[in-house]
């Protein structure tokens, strides 16, 4: 029997034993299960201390002849992606295999028309549509990099990651549709590309058919130009490492990390996870509700399905358009078996009256899954209850955009479920805990710094154009193990439970939001001396944001009220409306160490409300702050 499907907990145990005493051997095994254009020679070489991985090499494939053509003919008539748009009362589209393997290939070619080739970069900042997910394939079809931009980014974000890694083109739509908003994605494309040189080329989708500007020799309507290429398009032949794709992710200082994947690695982990975490079977209907411009669509919308020949459902709109009931009538609408979101938007439905989901029925559901951020018990037990109707295993799915794929998970109907739990590894993954003085600890019953001890296939391999800040950021707090950034609890069975960042990245509504971008955009405005941006509790979103800001002297009087809509402006240009303070608290100064370090600490806990003890605050350099700042909090 293949050990690609897990089908009970003794061979989720052999597997994993397999995996970390003959890792060559198992990985070996996976990966077999794909098809490669040349065979690889070496499953995996690397160091830790140098953040250097490399996985199946000397082999050649595509990760789009895996998606597509693998499944071709038998699967030709199956649909793979169901798009439901934003308004439901716009017809849905199936899209079958065979015609997305056509409109892939055709979008490829008109990649390659306007020069785009092998290793050029590709910028995609659209919404939710179907042309997104086929850019996403046409650019790997030709083994162009993709860097997916998540629609809700503003013009300078779109400017700073379209130049980072100094994109070539730029596909984008005339505008999106979010609840009942409509969003100008082309306007600020065009405000964005003011300040990338090397943008040559602006393919734009029709979607909302609104009046937008087009520049003469750089943009060009898709629908013309799909119209002058053939359909067919034989994917590129990669090596194992040649990157696939840069995604870029917020760090806790400086600009966006462009993680960068590579293919062979990525295709193996992410299908095979894909199987396993969802027990996927032929006739599934699998919905993840995330956006394709996060990791999670990438891995789990996209690639993941489709390597598998599943149906994946793509979602234009939100939870709460045009009603809270619209998650629940899709799940109905495509009898969705395998439902896969993120405790913000559970906690958000589970506001609302248990009416909206009693409506629907749900009974097609199988598996439900959580991910983004630690699931508090409430909603874990509303999610189980309400939504799994107390039968549907939950996987509460612990993973990163570094780690491209799913880590520690159960596995459904096989892992003994425990709330608020993502419970134990997947084969191939070894997580381990370390304490403050950077020592192993082996002990169950334990939190401490969650870090990886041995590579996987999907691994980061680089932040795009800067190797020594991905050694620096993930490689040298633990050194020979990679660092998540996260802390974990390992209980007495040896399940994880991720409690939460142990660094200066805040997750607001499931988006990671680094502090200083944050605090970069507020020190822009010209009355603001400093800021300090820390997280604190939120019902719904998690964590919210919370600013202790210092203004500079002289500015005379001000209308506070004004001043705070201003400094969010500020930071909805620079980052996106996602990164909106909730609240902001104007300081005569900052906790600051004798070191001029800012002790977040002491902000996290006044924005907590807990003001019962700061600990030792003797480091500081003016202690006589702490008292102010904790008179005024909001
Ligand atoms: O803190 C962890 C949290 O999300 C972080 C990764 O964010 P991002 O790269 O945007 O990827 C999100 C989707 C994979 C992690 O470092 N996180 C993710 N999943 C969970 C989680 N925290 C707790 N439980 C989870 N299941």
């Amino acid at each position: 029997m293949s050990i690609f499907t897990i089908n009970s907990f003794d061979q989720y145990k052999e597997s994993y034993t397999c995996s970390v005493e003959n890792p060559t051997l198992f990985w070996d095994q996976i990966a077999q299960h794909y098809t490669w254009f040349k065979p690889y020679t070496e499953v995996s070489r690397f160091s830790m201390e140098d953040a250097d991985f490399s996985w199946f090499n000397g082999g050649e494939t595509n990760i789009t002849f895996n998606c597509l053509d693998r499944h071709l003919p038998e699967l030709s008539d199956k649909t793979a992606i169901v798009f439901e748009p934003n308004d439901p009362s716009e017809p849905h589209q199936e899209i079958t295999y065979g015609e997305l393997a056509k409109r892939v290939a055709e979008l490829a070619n008109v990649l390659l028309k306007k020069g785009v080739g092998k290793g050029d970069r590709v910028c995609i900042y659209l919404p939710m549509i179907p042309e997104l997910a086929i850019s996403l394939l046409a650019c790997a079809r030709i083994g162009a990099i993709h860097s997916v931009v998540f629609a809700g980014f503003s013009a300078g974000a779109l400017a700073s990651r379209i130049d980072d890694c100094s994109c070539k083109m730029v596909i984008t739509s005339d505008g999106g549709y979010r609840g009942n908003k409509t969003i100008d994605l082309k306007a600020i494309v065009d405000e964005a590309l003011v300040q990338c040189p090397t943008v040559e080329t602006v393919l734009v989708v029709e979607r909302t058919k609104e009046q937008i500007n087009m520049t003469e020799g750089r943009d060009f309507w898709l629908k013309n130009e799909l119209s002058t290429v053939l359909s067919e398009c034989p994917a590129e032949s990669m090596q194992s490492e040649d990157p696939l794709f840069i995604l870029y992710t917020s760090g806790s200082t400086g600009k966006p990390k462009g993680m960068m994947h590579s293919t062979g690695g990525y295709m193996v982990y992410v299908g095979y996870t894909f199987q396993n975490v969802f027990q996927y079977q032929p006739s599934d209907v699998f919905w993840c509700t995330a956006d394709i411009g996060w990791i999670t669509g990438h891995s789990y919308i996209l690639y993941g399905p489709l390597l598998n020949g599943a149906t994946t459902v793509l979602f234009e709109g939100i939870p709460s358009y045009p009603d809270f009931g619209r998650f629940w009538s899709v799940i109905e609408k495509y009898k969705v078996t395998q439902f896969y979101t993120a405790p913000t938007a559970i906690r958000s439905l589970a506001k609302e009256p248990l009416s909206w989901v009693e409506k629907h029925n749900l009974s097609s559901l199988k598996i439900i899954g959580s991910v983004g951020e630690p699931i508090n018990d409430e909603a874990w037990q509303w999610y189980f209850e309400n939504i799994g109707k107390s039968t549907c295993p939950i996987v509460d799915t612990w993973w990163q955009t570094e780690t491209g794929g799913i880590l520690i998970s159960p596995i459904p109907g096989i892992t003994k479920l425990k709330p608020t739990y993502a419970t134990l590894p997947l084969p191939g993954i070894q997580p381990i805990l370390m304490n403050a003085e950077k020592e192993l600890i082996d002990k169950n019953e334990t939190d401490g710094s969650l870090c990886i001890k041995f590579p996987w296939p999907s691994i980061a391999r680089t932040i795009w154009g800067d190797h020594q800040r991905y050694k620096d950021t993930y490689f040298t707090a633990f050194p020979g193990y990679y660092f998540t950034g996260d802390g974990a609890w390992r209980d007495e069975d040896g399940y994880y439970r991720i409690t939460g960042r142990v660094d200066d990245v805040i997750i607001v509504s499931g988006h990671n939001l680094g502090t200083a971008p944050i605090e970069d955009a507020i020190n822009e405005h010209q009355f603001v001396a400093e800021s300090a941006i820390v997280g604190f509790p939120h019902d719904i979103k998690g964590n919210a944001l919370y600013g202790f800001v210092t203004l500079k002297d002289g500015i005379g009087d001000f209308d506070e009220n004004q001043l705070k809509k201003e400094i969010n402006q500020y930071v909805s240009d620079q980052i996106g409306p996602i990164a909106k303070l909730d609240k902001i608290q104007f300081t005569s100064g900052l906790p600051k160490t004798r070191s001029g370090k800012i002790m977040r600490r002491i902000l996290r806990k006044i924005a907590e409300g807990d003001f019962s003890s700061f600990g030792d605050i003797s480091t500081l350099l003016n202690p006589e702050i702490v008292d102010e700042i904790k008179n005024q909090a909001l």
